[in-house]
């Protein structure tokens, strides 16, 4: 049985943003967000999560996520003060207390797993997540005895100077023996640098307490300036690409690709330099993303291609064609082998199988049926000022260069509609609709006397 809490509250002042700390993001997740996720394997009885900094933010971000309860930090003390913060919601709680830094996004799964497994089998008191540091510098120092017990904890601030030769570093992780921890919190005292109460403190009085290295100390980076969550980010990127390029994903000038934690690419998908797959993305087997293309919540069928082109809150159909320069948005669902061509904007539209928009469109809330071409230059007029309009293009329908369809409208299957019209009535089935005045030449006109 374990009980999770996770420490949140703090504003993370080193980040110099407005943004609360744990709430930036790293790899498509907020830190807190992943640092949650890390723990859901394991089906925590209940997962704690204190709020203090902007805890309506906080709290906010995290309404998708079940079963969180908050735990209010209203000032922030320290980290034994935020953990003093549970003691009426957890009294009487008989069994261990996982505790985890908001702001220690890169841990795995397994190794909390380890840490767990060791605290139980040793019946430890307490045990915590430890790793030797080349440059510890910033990090809490961990002074243990040739079992690994632990003997005292002293953050950086307060280290002597041969104190800070230690390279065995604090990770903020913790697994306490509730009955035991709760014992010792109430007494914990602020006579230090930084004038706060430590959860390191409470650490060294319940007794018993092993240190566990862990295996990878990039696990255990703590993020607390900017220049830590572009490191974060770097080993974070690392691990998502090997992990895509070792499932059949080809990545060409992986330095240059970004990809969200979040993203699922099938075998045989090939990114092309200088592109960013972001969010809930799927792509498709033998599809072709890139070279400098975004693409973001967006599913993508098998054998697509996009060049040089923006994907947002959209779908692509199985071998349709994208770009270059094009920017489809607002759910666009392009159905299978179309082609969205040079300069064409998409929003809010459906575009039924081998429907072509080649050059230079804006189609915004239209429903286009298949086989349509919507010539060069057609833009659906879909906003009067106040309100957005739908049209509805029928099935074979060709749109002249430089059309305008003017929303709300309905043009029907088979019709032709010839360049340069402005359409602003319903056109039938098989109609041919010219919406335009016509051609006036007045011969030998310059020649004429003034
Ligand atoms: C802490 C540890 C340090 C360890 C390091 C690992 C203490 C005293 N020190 O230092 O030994 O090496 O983490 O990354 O614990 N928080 C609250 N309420 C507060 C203060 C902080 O919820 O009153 C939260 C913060 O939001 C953050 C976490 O606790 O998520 C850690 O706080 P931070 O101030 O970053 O601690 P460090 O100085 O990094
Ligand atoms: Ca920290």
């Amino acid at each position: 049985m374990v009980v999770v809490a996770i420490l949140a509250a703090g504003k993370g002042t080193r980040m110099k943003s407005h943004l609360p700390k744990v709430l930036h993001s790293l790899g498509g997740k907020t830190l807190v967000e992943r640092v949650i996720h890390s723990v859901e394997p394991f089906s925590p009885t209940r997962k704690l999560v204190i709020v203090g900094y902007k805890s309506e933010e906080v709290k906010n971000s995290l309404e998708h996520i079940p079963e969180i309860e908050f735990v209010e930090q209203t000032e922030q003390l320290g980290t034994g003060h935020a953990i003093q913060q549970l003691l009426p919601n957890l009294r009487g709680y008989e069994g261990d207390l996982l505790i985890l830094n908001g702001d220690v996004p890169l841990l795995r799964t397994e190794t909390l797993n380890n840490l767990l497994k060791i605290h139980q089998d040793h019946q430890n008191f307490c045990t915590i997540l430890t790793a030797k540091l080349a440059n510890p510098q910033g990090y809490g120092r961990v002074f243990c005895d040739n079992e690994g017990v632990v003997q005292q904890m002293v953050e950086h601030k307060d280290c002597t100077p041969q104190q800070r030769e230690n390279k065995r570093v604090n990770a903020g992780i913790y697994c306490f023996r509730w009955s035991e921890l709760s014992k010792v919190l109430p007494h914990l005292k602020n006579d230090n640098a930084q004038k706060e109460y430590y959860l390191t403190d409470a650490v060294t009085q319940v007794g018993k307490v092993m240190a566990v290295d862990v295996e990878d100390e990039q696990e255990i980076l703590g993020i607390n300036d900017r220049l830590q969550l572009a490191n974060a980010n770097d080993i974070l990127q690392k691990r998502i690409k090997e992990k895509w390029l070792l499932a059949g994903v080809t990545l060409n000038d992986p330095a240059s690709i970004t990809i969200d934690e979040t993203v699922e690419l099938e075998p045989d998908v090939i990114i092309e330099p200088q592109t960013h797959l972001r969010g809930k993305t799927l792509i498709k087997s033998g599809s072709r993303i890139g070279p400098g293309s975004l693409i973001e919540n967006s599913q993508l069928g098998e054998n697509v291609t996009v060049q040089y082109s923006v994907i947002t809150d959209s779908f692509v159909g199985t071998g349709t064609r994208i770009g270059p320069y094009a920017h489809l948005r607002g759910h666009a669902e392009v159905g299978e082998n179309c082609r969205i061509g040079n300069f064409v904007e998409l929003k809010n539209s459906q575009l039924g199988d081998r429907t072509n928009v080649a050059h230079l469109s804006y189609l915004g809330d239209t429903t286009a049926g298949t086989q349509v071409n919507v010539g060069a230059g057609t833009i659906t007029a879909n906003y009067d000022g106040v309100r957005k309009h739908r049209t509805r293009i029928g099935d074979r329908t060709k749109t002249g260069s430089n059309s305008v369809l003017v929303a709300p409208i309905n043009i029907g299957n088979d019709v032709y509609i010839a360049a340069g019209s402005t359409v602003t009535e319903d056109v039938e089935n098989d109609a041919l609709v010219i919406a335009r005045s016509r051609q006036v030449v007045k011969p030998g006109w310059s020649k004429k006397p003034s």
